[in-house]
């Protein structure tokens, strides 16, 4: 699938929380597509995030693609509690599924997408087995558990091996980057196969939060 423009997440980690439905009607006015979820358990990764009560109020807030990334141990436990919060898409880490398949066909039978992470050091060659019942693969570009971190370079080829193996196995499935995305590299990104950038601190903490979406958004191939 080629995207005329590219998708946005911003990823309401970055948010001020004390003002949660402000931020995401901001995203929403700066013409975001998807509101990234970060759910994280303290356990797979060092911190600790927000759950299913969180993620059901921002689904209250709007009407956008409610993106959900579960950074958490034992993801098939909750998924039904995130999907029932009003999540459209799930996402789970790689690392954390011993049955990736099983974990993937339960997201889908509750009516939601379904999407696989990758950690920095987890190669894509991973997820070829898999990749034609995925409807997104979240390529981590930082080391899951905390906004703000300095983008890895070496993500910039794995999002080529990516965009390739996506059209030999996949077409329709969507590759998003998700860490220490900027404006700057946004379109780095997009030239070499993503379609969908989240963006934390690049869009909640920018100066100017829709000027960094128009651009974000402007990436092309
Ligand atoms: C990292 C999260 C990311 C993060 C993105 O564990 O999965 O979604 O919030 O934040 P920035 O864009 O600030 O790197
Ligand atoms: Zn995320």
């Amino acid at each position: 699938m080629q995207n005329t423009t590219t998708l946005l997440a911003p990823s309401i980690l970055s948010a001020d929380f004390t003002k949660l439905a402000e931020s995401v009607a901001l995203a929403e006015k700066a013409g975001a597509d998807w509101i990234h979820c970060d759910v994280m358990d303290g356990h797979f990764v060092p911190n600790i995030s927000f759950g299913p009560f969180i993620v059901k109020a921002v689904a209250q807030c709007t009407g956008l693609t409610i993106d959900t990334h579960l950074m958490i141990s034992d993801p098939d436990t909750y998924i039904p509690d995130f999907i029932k919060a009003g999540s459209h898409q799930v996402t789970v880490h790689q690392e954390t599924c011993a049955h990736l398949h099983r974990s993937i066909q339960l997201i889908r039978s509750l009516g939601a997408k379904a999407g696989v992470s990758i950690n920095p050091a987890t190669p894509v060659s991973t997820l070829e087995s898999i990749m034609p019942d995925l409807d997104l693969v979240l390529l981590m570009s930082v080391n899951p558990g905390f906004g703000g971190q300095k983008f890895i370079p070496a993500s910039l080829e794995k999002v080529e091996q990516l965009h390739a193996m996506r059209n030999k196995r996949n077409p329709n499935m969507l590759i998003a980057v998700d860490g220490g995305v900027t404006v700057d590299n946004a379109e780095d990104l997009v030239s070499r196969g993503a379609d969908a950038l989240i963006a934390g601190t690049a869009f909640f903490k920018a100066e100017n939060p829709a000027e960094a979406a128009k651009i974000i958004k402007s990436a092309s191939r």
